[in-house]
């Protein structure tokens, strides 16, 4: 061979490899076909999988506002593909200046129940208008303006109500009709509005506009800061405008784990998902699942969950505040001591664990996927923590408050909406972000990349942790999103599986190891996920059934 040859050779095959080393087309999972629509439209006008996210955040925050929106926060995980740079915007509430570890307690130290749930008290200071900001100008090749207009299009024309919008309302019905503002917007005279009604949201086209034009300050200064602070005032909350005009939009370093030869790439602190994904995996880790016998594979998993969930209430807060054993948690060797109190032939009592502590569905709070042609990944998961968060609107903004004060421990020991017990690690203290359950993931192998993630409160971990699995397992995304659920987190101590998750044998079986199971009321969860099959060339994209929302590969 002649050596100019192998010269060219040399230099052109690690190019050429690089090269194949993208997606042959690009995906987007959302919860809403409007919102992955939206998504579409900013990948076919040049804009990358930052930009799409940010098409994709700003049209859920319109189309479902019971799920998230500008008044709430959330965790964006990204792959950039240039340089294979990872992070997390943590932009997540932060609590407000004025609030403090009691403010939810009566006088004699009880909760007082509703007071972190409804109305503006209720409220930390948002994070999702700071993280699309960052988003578009940070990562983005689009501007903010560009990437905006189809969410302002749809607060304009509207969106029809559909059956799931119609549960959502239903359920908190009460708490929409206490405000003028809410009540306008997404009841009808007073009540649920019927099927094929528009919702059209004008103030949140305004408020939405002014961040495109001024990005932060749109938001956190000026008119609208003003007018949500003075709506929040008035009504019983305690915002300031230092609070909206502080808020720090926060890059981290994602949580990182193995599992039997893939990576692990999931949501750090002020989010719990990471760390007791990546915990619970490291347990199963040494056992060969397909050696197990349907009973064995649940009881180790679910044993597996029982532990991480105990170490999330003990340790687990926002790392600006509390120091997390984030190195311990995440150890193998750890694991290994956690492993050892496991016995196949027997389920461990949660009140055998030294420790304390105690969720519902998935249909509010919000994730999508997206992966671009350049190879670019988002994987993000949004809030306003309960369906329409507060149900508090500030008047003249369109914007929806949430009320993830809730997932503060308001009382350690006290479970909240989703049965979590916390302990001081998560009481609340100004400025301070409340502890999360949201674990948007990558998990991949030298052959394929999968992005996911889901809603559902306490129960996201162990889905995630489930579609991981099956992933591991050599499944499509259809697969990982269809798959039936079944959750342990430590206190109640209780298996929950949905309808047709578990087995009768192994519902019997896992009873003679002494779990007590309990099948949850409705089947749980809403997962976007995508799959790059880097061996076969091919991506694929599934949305969960249990929801309403759409996956598409272009
Ligand atoms: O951050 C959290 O963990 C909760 N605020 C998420 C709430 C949620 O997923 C509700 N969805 N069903």
């Amino acid at each position: 061979m002649p050596r100019w040859f192998l010269i060219i050779f040399i230099v052109l095959y690690p190019l050429s490899k690089v090269q194949a080393a993208t997606p042959p087309q690009s995906a987007i999972a959302s919860a809403h076909p409007l919102a992955t629509a939206a998504g579409m439209e900013i990948l076919a006008s040049g804009g990358n999988a930052f930009d799409a996210a940010v098409a994709v955040t700003a049209a859920l925050a319109v189309v479902e506002p019971y799920s998230s929106g500008l008044g709430g926060g959330g965790f964006w995980l990204l792959h950039r593909a240039a340089d294979g740079y990872q992070t997390m915007l943590d932009g997540r509430e932060t609590a407000p200046g004025a609030s403090h570890r009691d403010m939810y307690l009566d006088e004699h130290k009880n909760v007082i129940p509703g007071a972190s749930m409804n109305g503006p008290l209720s409220a930390g200071i948002p994070g999702t208008p700071a993280a699309i900001v960052h988003l578009a100008e940070k990562y983005g090749k689009l501007s903010l303006k560009k990437s905006l207009a189809p969410a302002i299009k749809l607060a304009r024309t509207g969106f029809k109500v559909d059956a799931h919008y119609q549960r959502m309302a239903k359920f908190r019905k009460p708490e929409l009709n206490k405000w003028s503002a809410s009540k306008k917007l997404f009841l009808h005279e007073g009540d649920v509005p019927p099927i094929g009604h528009r919702v059209k949201q004008h103030n949140l086209a305004k408020t939405l506009e002014l961040i495109a034009e001024k990005g932060n300050a749109g938001f956190y200064q000026g008119r609208v800061a003003k007018q949500m602070v003075n709506a929040v005032k008035k009504n019983g909350g305690i915002w300031s405008l230092a609070d909206l005009k502080n808020y720090k939009l926060i890059e981290r370093e994602p949580i990182r784990g193995s599992y039997r030869g893939m990576r692990i790439t999931s949501a750090a602190p002020p989010s719990s998902g990471g760390i007791a994904i990546v915990n619970i995996l490291n347990i199963m880790e040494p056992y060969d699942l397909t050696r197990l016998t349907g009973v064995e594979q649940k009881q180790l998993i679910v044993e597996s969950m029982r532990r991480a969930y105990r170490d999330r209430a003990i340790y687990l807060g926002d790392p600006d505040f509390v120091d997390i054993p984030v190195k311990q948690l995440t150890d193998k060797m750890y694991a290994a001591g956690q492993r050892a109190s496991i016995r196949m032939d027997k389920a461990t009592p949660s009140s055998s664990l030294p420790g304390i502590a105690a969720s519902p569905e998935g249909f509010h709070t919000t994730h999508f996927s997206v992966l671009d042609q350049a190879g670019n990944r988002v994987a993000a998961t949004v809030t306003v923590n309960y369906p329409f968060g507060s149900c508090f609107v500030a008047e003249g903004t369109g914007v929806l408050l949430n009320d993830e004060m809730d997932d503060f421990s308001a009382k350690p020991g006290t479970p909240n909406a989703y049965g979590l017990v916390g302990a001081e690690a998560n009481a609340i203290a100004p400025g301070k972000r409340p502890l999360s359950s949201m674990s948007p993931s990558f998990i991949e192998s030298d052959d394929a990349v999968a992005i996911l993630g889901t809603p559902g409160g306490s129960r996201i971990i162990t889905m995630v942790l489930l579609g991981m699995l099956d992933f591991a397992r050599g499944n499509p995304p259809e697969s990982w999103v269809d798959y039936g659920r079944f959750h342990h987190q430590y206190l109640p101590d209780q298996l929950q599986y949905e309808e047709g998750a578990l087995t009768a044998k192994e519902i019997a079986g896992l009873q003679q190891l002494g779990h007590e199971l309990k099948q949850t009321a409705w089947r749980y969860g809403n997962m976007q996920a995508i799959l790059w099959d880097i061996k076969q060339d091919k991506v694929f994209a599934a949305s969960d059934k249990r929801g309403v929302g759409q996956a598409l590969v272009k």
